[in-house]
């Protein structure tokens, strides 16, 4: 299992937010957003790992910092999902370990159907296949959570940032029901492991 070092986590970062920022730029969109989003999802996983006795908080931010680097193949090309885009990446870098958060960022309910997705079948097809070889572990649990808390720089409630992506991405009321419970739960996995209620730890308040 290999992590890049800190230094190259920056700087594949770098790379990605100059990507992220120019396709921003060509569409009329305000760059830097998925920077900022990358950035705290990376602050927030680390908040919470220095909490957990069994998470390396260092991990947890490399891995929080990439969790999207697959990003701008999906904003060029919207078939593209960026989550398989990410974890092949990481995977020809030799990143196993930031690959499989690449990867099970945007999958929060295991066993999820391929059909539900937007994204082409074949696609989510190899996503259940990889998905189906490994158990989720504290980390994959850690950038579901830490990713649905970040929209875009802010960290909010569970229930706000469903709400926005209810309204933002056009999922079913039954989905959004299906994830939020999900999300739920795995606040109540770190509410335990860190010894205290994650929102207070991150400062979110709660509506
Ligand atoms: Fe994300």
């Amino acid at each position: 299992m290999t992590l890049p070092t800190h230094n190259k986590a920056l700087e594949i970062f770098e790379e990605v937010c100059l990507e992220t920022d120019k396709l921003d730029i060509e569409k009329g969109k305000i760059p830097q957003t998925s920077r900022k989003h990358f950035l705290a999802v990376a602050e927030c996983a680390k908040k919470i790992a220095k909490n957990c006795k069994n998470l390396d908080p260092e991990k947890a931010y490399i891995c929080g910092l990439l969790h999207d680097c697959g990003q701008p193949s999906e904003n060029r090309d919207c078939n593209k999902f960026h989550g398989l885009v990410g974890y092949h990446k990481m995977m020809e870098m030799g990143f196993d370990e930031v690959a499989r958060t690449c990867l099970t960022h945007s999958f929060p309910e295991y066993d999820f159907k391929p059909e539900r997705f937007s994204y082409t079948h074949s696609e989510m097809v190899l996503c259940r296949n990889l998905i189906n070889n490994i158990s989720y572990n504290d980390y994959d649990l850690l950038i579901q959570y830490s990713d649905m808390l970040c929209k875009g720089g802010l960290v909010t409630t569970l229930k706000d940032r469903i709400i926005y992506i209810m309204n933002t991405y056009k999922i079913s009321i039954k989905d959004a029901r299906i994830r939020y419970r999900i999300m739920l739960k795995i606040k109540k996995h770190f509410d335990k492991l860190c010894g205290q209620d994650t929102y207070c730890l991150l400062g979110i308040k709660n509506d």
